[in-house]
């Protein structure tokens, strides 16, 4: 059994120690990292979630002391205290925080012992990272998961004052309620009172928030929990958390200034690192023909040009016939990649196949010649207009695909982030922060055959396009932005529409009818009855702002106790079979037998 803790208290954190201390007695508690015994001393690393100091225990003082530490082991939870004293000049580490003292301990306690861990406790650890979610509260003992978290909290305190100052109030929404309009799977919550009836679990509050500037609240934040069953990523779980924002009476412009200031303070509070603002703002159209994609990683060039014009009259029909279809032919000069091996330029192939381009068209540029996969069908004057076009020299490998225009962008903008990794064109440049604006309002789903919203259907049209509603809807742009930060898109928002017509007309090009609209949304087209503000906002992934602040790849690093892959918690196993009363009593069955019921955690 561990010793009681009785009659000692903690004095200090074990890496709040230094010179300073020396001569004072001082207590200390936490977890053994290591244990030396060499004979007559003994050295113990001793570990909190401050850092790591050194306690050495000498038989020569105390030897019911030094019988007791002998039997210290890893990750045995102790108790010391003793005189803080300087250590010997040969002694002193300079890697440690706590590295010119120690603690010579006068009593030492063994608060808890610790079996052999299945993981070691140290930074930078390369374990298995399915072990390490099984045994989740080992893994977040490690230095580098501690001081993830540590950071997300200082980001949350940060949010709350800074939002607070600006006049932001901080109102909790419901998790038991109605499906919420963000287009992913909702989770549902069975109803015992209600048979047959379900909650759904939120995606964000939007509409809670909406109906709170209704109610005059004028500015909100909240940093909350939303639910979303969809394929999970690196960047993605089935709950995540956002910082949710909403401001009345404002427009565009209101909305980013604020969240500039946001970002600015954030970054010099929590890293000390100035960003500049405003942040750059693009155009969602100059973002996807410029980089490929809506949130642009605008840290390095490879830009993608469009030689539609030049090739348009071609003798290769591949090119050719895309532009004559209405589609398009467009470049990425590779800068230097001209030494790329036919396997290199293969493997390329293969990432715009990914996304769904046919093939991909090059030209290697030598000091004296070319090589390539299609110069055999241009002329000499063809082949020199599309190098000026590119502006390729000697070194250079330039890129094509030719196809529909979605395909052409997003496939040449997935090969510009792939030859920008294979470059390491990405590394040691800063942040950097972009507005995304002007977001198509409408987005054709050839799935469902109707008009769906880019965003949410309460964002609102921009002005000088409400009347191509009626003629034109996918041309419509929306007052609708999104914050880019390295290529990965860290918040999004929109101005909403506040008017209960424009509302109604939303719904109806979205193909809902009046009874549907009602039946989903009948709670908010009401209260746009009673006097409603222009308002509009915002929503960051809160674990997506965190892993880039920690330089992480992965959110699951930043949040406590994540889920993997297919959407299960490794340590606690859910989700789980329930008992079949439970289920009764939410009049529910299943239609998995119970000899099929077999356990994840088994
Ligand atoms: P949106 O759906 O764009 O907007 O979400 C806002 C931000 O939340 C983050 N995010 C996620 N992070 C982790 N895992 C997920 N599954 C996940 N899904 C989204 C992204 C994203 O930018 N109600 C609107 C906001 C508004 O209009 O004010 C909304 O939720 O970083
Ligand atoms: P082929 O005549 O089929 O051998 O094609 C000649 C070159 O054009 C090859 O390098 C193909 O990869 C490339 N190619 C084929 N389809 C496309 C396309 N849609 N866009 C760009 N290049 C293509």
């Amino acid at each position: 059994m561990g010793e009681s803790l009785q009659g000692m208290k903690r004095t200090h954190m074990c890496a709040e120690l230094d010179v300073s201390n020396v001569g004072e007695t001082v207590t200390v508690m936490g977890w053994v990292q290591r244990m030396r015994n060499l004979g007559g001393l003994i050295f113990i690393s001793l570990r909190d979630r401050t850092g790591i100091l050194q306690v050495v225990v000498d038989s020569s003082s105390n030897a019911d002391i030094f019988s007791r530490a002998e039997k210290i082991r890893s990750e045995f939870v102790i108790a010391v205290s003793g005189k803080v004293s300087k250590r010997a000049p040969e002694a002193i580490n300079p890697k440690m925080k706590t590295g010119e003292i120690e603690v010579i301990a006068e009593e030492l306690r063994i608060l808890s012992k610790s079996e052999t861990p299945p993981i070691y406790i140290e930074e930078d650890l390369d374990a298995n990272e399915a072990v390490r979610l099984k045994y989740r509260y080992l893994d977040l003992r490690r230095p580098d998961m501690q001081k993830n978290l540590m950071l997300r909290h200082r980001v949350a305190q940060i949010t709350r004052d800074y939002f607070d100052r600006h006049g932001f109030l901080e109102i909790e929404t419901p998790m038991l309620t109605k499906s919420t309009p963000e287009g992913a799977r909702d989770y549902l919550v069975p109803s015992r009172v209600h048979p047959g009836k379900f909650y759904a679990l939120p995606q964000s509050p939007q509409i809670f928030k909406q109906l709170l500037m209704v109610s005059g609240f004028d500015r909100y934040m909240q940093i909350v929990k939303c639910f979303r069953d969809e394929d999970l990523r690196a960047d993605r779980q089935p709950e995540f958390t956002q910082i949710d924002i909403e401001m009345s009476f404002v427009d565009v412009d209101d909305v980013l200034a604020i969240n500039e200031g946001f970002i600015k303070r954030l970054f010099s509070e929590a890293l000390g690192v100035d960003i500049k603002t405003p942040f750059p703002r693009l155009t969602y159209r100059e973002a996807m023909e410029r980089f490929g994609s809506d949130k642009p990683d605008t840290r390095f060039g490879l830009e993608l040009v469009d030689v539609s014009d030049l090739v348009a009259r071609c003798g290769f029909r591949v090119f050719s016939d895309a532009v004559a279809s209405g589609g398009s032919v467009r470049a990425i000069n590779a800068k230097g990649c001209a030494g790329f091996s036919r396997k290199e330029i293969d493997s390329l192939t293969e990432v715009v196949k990914t996304y769904r381009a046919k093939g991909m068209a090059w030209i290697a540029v030598g000091e004296n010649e070319l090589k390539s996969s299609i110069t055999k069908f241009f002329s000499d004057e063809e082949i020199k207009a599309l190098l000026e076009r590119v502006k390729a020299e000697p070194g250079d490998l330039v890129c094509f695909v030719a196809d529909r225009n979605e395909v052409v962008l997003e496939s040449l903008g997935q090969l510009r982030l792939e030859i920008a990794r294979r470059l390491d064109l990405q590394k040691d440049k800063g942040w950097n922060f972009l507005w995304v604006t002007e977001f198509p309002l409408l987005e054709y789903s050839e799935e469902e055959n109707r008009w769906v919203a880019m965003h949410h259907p309460f964002t609102s049209p921009m002005d000088e396009d409400i009347e191509l509603l009626d003629t034109d809807p996918g041309r419509v742009r929306a007052k609708a932005y999104d914050m880019v930060l390295n290529g990965v898109e860290v918040g999004g928002g929109s101005i909403r529409i506040h008017d209960q017509e424009l509302q109604q007309k939303m719904f109806r090009l979205l193909g809902f009818s009046e009874e549907e609209a009602w039946a989903r949304f009948g709670f908010l087209l009401e209260a746009f009855r009673y006097g409603t503000p222009p308002h509009g906002g915002i929503a960051y992934g809160l674990d997506r702002l965190v892993m880039l602040m920690a330089g992480r790849n992965s959110i699951r690093d930043v949040i406590a106790f994540p889920k993997v892959q297919n959407a299960s918690d490794l340590m606690t196993g859910a989700p789980d079979f329930v008992d079949d009363r439970q289920l009764e009593e939410l009049h529910i069955k299943t239609e998995i037998s119970p000899e099929k019921q077999v356990h994840e955690t088994e």
